[in-house]
């Protein structure tokens, strides 16, 4: 595992998108995995003024997001779908076809489920996968307990998920009680992994991620078995390390 130390969020999401550019133009086709949430959006700032004056093209890159409210519409302000439109694929010259995200509000759950994964399988695959980390560990929605075995499944959102996700919200109550989300099999597969954690509230994670054991109580140590993870994360994230 590779560790870039950064000062602040600005040069975390600057470092994660210099990489993702690189791979992008070493293979212009590429299968993205994408992220929402607070961390990425630094970097998808990035890749967008990137693309408005360097020109860089998405128009062969393929992205697969790794997860979606369920019960949300797509046009609702807190699905992921919204979340994706207008933090990267609004700016970018994305294949309209060619963006992924779990369909959280299809008639049969368990069926979008397994489309998924085999949508995952036909694009070759993910290259590079971007993730953040929740506080209680989790990737992707993949809450403490996930067996590390785990495909694109139904998850029931931890206590704690719901309540840091409330911010986004009008209250609590608002926040959705389940997702879907990819696996952290699925996740694993990835050829290579971005992991990104900015700010104090992630140190207590990170410390766990970095120096814990790997166990499915703490899902993020599933990554310590894959062979080509870089973490990009601050001087707060990584306060006691
Ligand atoms: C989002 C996702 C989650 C977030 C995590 C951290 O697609 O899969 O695992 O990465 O909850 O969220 P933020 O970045 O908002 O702190």
């Amino acid at each position: 595992m590779r560790l870039i130390r950064t000062e602040n969020y600005a040069e975390m999401s600057l470092e994660a998108g210099k990489i993702i550019i690189d791979k992008i133009h070493s293979n212009p086709g590429l299968t993205l995995g994408l992220a929402t949430g607070s961390t990425p959006k630094g970097v998808y700032d990035y890749l967008s003024q990137d693309h408005k004056v360097n020109g860089t093209s998405y128009h062969q890159v393929k992205s697969i997001n790794l997860d979606e409210y369920i019960g949300l519409k797509v046009q609702d302000p807190n699905s992921y779908h919204y979340f994706m439109g207008q933090n990267l694929f609004n700016h970018l010259d994305f294949h309209e076809n060619h963006t992924h995200i779990p369909n959280g509000a299809a008639g049969d759950l368990e069926q979008e489920c397994l489309r998924y994964e085999q949508l995952i399988k036909e694009l070759g695959g993910v290259d590079l996968q971007i993730l953040g980390i929740g506080q209680n560990g989790h990737i992707g929605f993949n809450e403490p307990g996930t067996p590390f075995s785990s495909q694109t499944h139904i998850v029931t959102l931890a206590k704690n998920t719901r309540e840091a996700n409330s911010r986004f919200f009008n209250s609590l109550e608002d926040v959705p009680t389940q997702a879907i989300t990819m696996g952290i099999a699925s996740i694993l597969e990835s050829k290579e992994i971005l992991l990104l954690a900015s700010g104090e509230r992630k140190a207590e994670a990170l410390l766990k991620f970095m120096n814990g054991e790997i166990s499915e109580e703490f899902p993020a140590s599933a990554l310590k078995h894959h062979q080509n993870v870089t973490v990009i994360a601050d001087r707060d994230a990584l306060k006691y390390i």
